[in-house]
């Protein structure tokens, strides 16, 4: 009996294999002279001028949902940071206690009424992410403890509209700056120099101006995708014409990864590091971030609370770097053998942080990446200047040496910004007190993310063909 169930068990693995084999089979045929099919960058939420941000601004929620909306514009003019001891952050304690425990009174309202329309879905992943950030930041930290349990009235229908998006149920760089703007002139068509984001929590232009400045780096990325997208639908990609558009393609790529740069480096004249530091970055933080003393956070109601993706939002979630990255093959994991070698430090760096960020965005757009992700290995631009080297790895090597140099321009920032200001804590800041300045603490923050960003930078290094 026991022999016949084995022998049985055995064919079904045979049979199984052998469904695998052809599965596999029919996956190659397809990845190989069929992959670039189906190809609709509208399918996978990409607009030919906006990019990865929406056409139009966001709609507003359904009345139903007024609530929603409604305590998140109070909530802009009423709360501070918990750990603001400054007299501006004391004289709001009461009036956040009161939006607090009003939020933990409501209904626990069912969004399925909103599944016909995704931009709906977005607008309420953004308003329930901004509360659950505003609820858990304005709490003292005494009241907070190990714990932040975020009420069921918010977590339930975050979690539920964030599992329809595909995205995880915390804020994220989509909700920051992918979704929250409105046009500055309504007169005028969306552009870098004519956008607004609307909701804010330090009350701060510096950082209304970061969203902006993140918001720019999308849009003109869109120049990119445009560029990439074109060369996912070559029909082939060895013959001289196609060899010509490619090698073009990438001077002008290298270009655009330049003015990102630029736009980066001018984050400087509108966001005051300290500003940034100290009462804007907090607001940010997701659960049990990296800083001795930072909570967990539970949702209230929700199964699994504890296997959620809850670190805040980053620019590392940035979709349009993401492609960049993937169209030039930047090995950000160490996985392929190329020169130099990684060294030490690059190893022990956190090699799964781009792929982990990828929960964060939402579902068409992670699986945009994944599609470039599956682009036949041959086919791949990398390859092919690599079998093309007199027309194209210059032109190859130009667009990777802009993308090594971003990269280098935002170790420069993430220095000022962070690195320098958690070493030179200053106890007068509104948002520094005798709890939050854990020197040694932040230092090994501020390491982490130095050796984040260089082993970042370090792979994209290794990129260049030689
Ligand atoms: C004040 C300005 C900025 C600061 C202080 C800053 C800081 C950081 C930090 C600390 C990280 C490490 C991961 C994390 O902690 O989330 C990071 C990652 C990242 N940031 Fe920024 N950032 C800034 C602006 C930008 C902008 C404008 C972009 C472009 C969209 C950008 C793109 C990225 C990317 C793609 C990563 C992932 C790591 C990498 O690709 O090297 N950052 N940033
Ligand atoms: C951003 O939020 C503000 C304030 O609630 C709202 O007026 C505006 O329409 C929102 N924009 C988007 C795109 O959601
Ligand atoms: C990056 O490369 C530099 C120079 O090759 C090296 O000194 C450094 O250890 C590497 N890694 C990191 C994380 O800095």
């Amino acid at each position: 009996m026991k022999g016949l169930v084995l022998s049985v068990s055995k064919a079904a693995q045979y049979i199984l294999f052998l469904f695998l084999g052809v599965a596999v089979h029919l996956k190659r045929s397809v990845q190989g002279e069929n992959w670039r099919q189906p190809w609709l960058p509208q399918e996978y939420g990409i607009d030919e001028i906006s990019g990865f941000l929406p056409p139009a601004p966001l709609p507003k929620l359904p009345a139903e949902f007024r609530k929603w909306e409604d305590a998140l514009i109070e909530a802009q003019k009423e709360l501070s940071l918990g750990i603001d001891e400054s007299p501006h952050g004391q004289s709001r304690r009461t009036s956040g206690a009161r939006w607090r425990d009003c939020i933990k009174t409501w209904p626990i309202l069912n969004t399925d009424g909103l599944d016909g329309d995704i931009r709906f879905l977005q607008r309420a992943h953004m308003v329930l992410a901004y509360l659950v950030h505003f609820f858990a930041h304005s709490q003292p930290q005494a009241d907070a403890g190990q714990c932040v349990l975020v009420p069921r009235s918010i977590a339930i229908p975050l979690t539920a509209v964030s599992r329809k998006l595909g995205i995880a149920p915390i804020l994220t760089f989509a909700d920051v700056v992918l979704w929250n703007w409105t046009v500055a002139n309504s007169d005028l068509p969306l552009s870098a120099d004519n956008i607004r984001h609307e909701i804010i929590f330090s009350g701060r232009e510096d950082e209304r101006s970061f969203y902006a400045k993140c918001a720019a780096v999308e849009l003109q990325a869109a120049e990119a995708l445009k560029i990439i997208n074109q060369y996912c639908e070559l029909p082939g990609v060895d013959d001289p014409e196609a060899i010509t558009k490619i090698a073009e393609d990438l001077r002008n790529l290298a270009d655009i990864v330049k003015g990102l740069k630029q736009v980066l480096e001018s984050i400087r004249e509108v966001v005051d590091p300290h500003t940034y530091y100290h009462e804007i970055r907090h607001w940010w933080k997701g659960s049990g971030s990296k800083e001795v003393g930072s909570p967990l956070w539970r949702y209230e109601g929700v199964d699994g609370s504890e296997i959620l993706d809850l670190s805040g939002p980053s620019a590392g979630q940035s979709p349009a770097m993401h492609a960049i990255d993937m169209f030039l093959d930047v090995d950000h994991r160490l996985t392929e053998k190329r020169s130099p070698q990684p060294s030490a430090s690059d190893r022990r760096a956190d090699r799964g942080f781009m792929e982990r960020m990828r929960r964060y965005m939402q579902k068409p757009h992670r699986e945009y990446l994944e599609y470039m992700a599956n682009m036949p290995y041959q086919r791949r631009v990398r390859q092919v200047a690599a079998r093309h080297p007199k027309q194209l790895r210059n032109a190859y090597n130009e667009a990777v040496m802009a993308l090594k140099a971003f990269r280098d321009a935002h170790i420069r920032v993430a220095c000022l910004y962070i690195i320098t200001m958690s070493n030179s804590e200053d106890a007068s800041a509104p948002g520094a007190n005798a709890k939050s300045s854990r020197g040694p603490a932040r230092g090994t923050g501020g390491m982490e993310v130095s050796a984040l960003l260089k082993a970042s930078r370090n792979a994209t290094s290794r990129t260049i063909l030689s």
